[in-house]
């Protein structure tokens, strides 16, 4: 039977047969033949404990004979309640949690909220967003001119609003004539000289940590945190993104903590239900809560809803996972699973097709080049994405390129034995994937 199913980001005419998967278990994904893949992506990057985790799924199953959804217009229910409370004390200096469904979302609810933060306050000049080169904030029109990666939306630069976009530091492409050091301090400069000359700028917005989809850039040390200062001092939101950064990612539960910034909004998703249910949450503190705060009359209130926003059985899903990171301490297993897959850095960068490999906590980008010393990327007609996808599903693992990056991002609970599976499986493939390409 023809199949129906309109993929993300793919060419249909390339894809044309799909594994069809109907069940997983541990770190395991089984197709409909019961061959298992190991989830080298964590299901996009979400998933935290592996697939069927037996607390989740009773959680699950618990709330779902109770309440499926109620809405919050007019009423609240016990699991949003319980859950804003838990993420209002992990948060340092957030104060309240607006619900949405996907990291999308949450991210259009932050630009919401800094722009009405200002109209609230009477400054209307303060509409413009500052932003990083390369950062990713989601697909939606708002989030898409947040986070305008070219590759994936030129074609809809029409539509876009537009944002300043400011250069970020990547240690593996520093301009000539830089070193890395006066690099950073050349984007730094240039941040604090856009702050200080535009006195129409709402917010800045940045992925907290580092940026994922743009490319994999691991911010140095303290860059972040110079950024929050400079935001403060020239009274510009600072808006951070820890959907896929925050909650263990890169070795932290809070990265912005860990980064030593403070945002003025955060946005949290993808592993907040262990990747089981869409969910995502935008938290604010107490200076923009309280802007919202009037007489009805005055409209000052957030208008922004969404059908299931706050729903129970993800919120209670929620709770459930993060309970779970307490009792199976997961950050410190996570420090564990980082240095392995740091110890195998070295071996991975002296590969034939291997430019640069990025790493931090459980993120890995891999980064194919045609040729190492001019560090060019290989070029979409090698199908890179396709060759390294087939290769590894040969070793029995599913990955997924960002390009010409090799991405390992997995479950944050791998045990070592899987992860050591995985780095082995991706060394192989890209030798493999190299013989055909050369
Ligand atoms: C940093 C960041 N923000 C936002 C999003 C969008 O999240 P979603 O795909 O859940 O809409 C993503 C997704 O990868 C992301 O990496």
């Amino acid at each position: 039977m023809q199949s129906r199913v309109w993929h993300p980001y793919t060419q249909m005419k390339d894809w044309n047969s799909f594994d069809v998967i109907v069940k997983g278990k541990g770190m395991w994904l089984y197709n409909a033949k019961g061959e298992r893949l190991l989830d080298g992506v964590a299901s996009m990057w979400c998933n935290v404990w592996g697939h069927s985790k037996d607390e989740l799924v009773r959680a699950m199953i618990a709330q779902i004979q109770k309440l499926q959804h109620s809405s919050l217009f007019n009423l609240t229910n016990d699991k949003a309640e319980e859950l804003a409370e838990k993420m209002v004390r992990l948060a340092p200096d957030m104060h309240r949690v607006f619900y949405s469904d996907d990291g999308s979302t949450a991210m259009e609810v932050s630009a919401k909220m800094a722009l009405q933060y200002w109209y609230n306050k009477g400054e209307k000049k303060k509409t413009k967003f500052a932003t990083l080169e390369n950062g990713y904030h989601g697909d939606t029109i708002g989030t898409m001119s947040l986070g305008y990666v070219p590759e994936f939306f030129s074609r809809y630069k029409s539509v876009l609003f537009s944002a300043v976009r400011l250069p970020v530091p990547n240690r593996y492409r520093i301009p000539n004539g830089f070193t890395f050091e006066d690099y950073q301090n050349h984007c730094l400069d240039k941040i604090e000289y856009t702050l200080s000359k535009n006195n129409n700028i709402a917010a800045f917005v940045m992925e907290s940590g580092a940026q994922i989809a743009g490319g994999v850039t691991i911010y140095p040390d303290s860059f972040q945190s110079k950024i929050s200062k400079l935001c403060k001092k020239y009274d510009v939101l600072f808006i951070l993104d820890e959907i896929a950064t925050g909650l263990g990612r890169l070795g932290s539960m809070i990265e912005y903590q860990n980064q030593k910034s403070m945002p003025d909004i955060v946005s949290y998703g993808k592993m907040l239900t262990a990747g089981y249910i869409p969910l995502a949450v935008t938290l604010a503190n107490k200076r923009i809560y309280d802007s919202f705060l009037g007489q009805h009359k005055e409209m000052k209130h957030f208008f922004h809803g969404h059908t299931f926003t706050g729903n129970p059985l993800a919120c209670a899903t929620a709770l459930a996972n993060l309970a779970l990171y307490k009792k199976y301490n997961i950050i410190s297993k996570i420090g564990k699973s980082s240095s392995y897959l740091q110890s195998r850095v070295d071996e991975m960068s002296r590969l034939g097709l291997v430019g640069d490999v990025r790493h931090k906590g459980m993120l890995m980008g891999i980064e194919l080049v045609s040729n190492k010393a001019k560090k060019s990327p290989i070029t979409p007609e090698k199908r890179i994405h396709q060759r390294i996808f087939k290769e590894a599903k040969k070793h029995k693992i599913y990955l997924r390129t960002l390009g010409h990056i090799v991405m390992l991002v997995p479950p944050l609970a791998i045990s070592k034995q899987e992860l050591e599976f995985l780095v082995d499986g991706t060394i192989d493939t890209i030798n493999k994937v190299a013989q055909q390409i050369s």
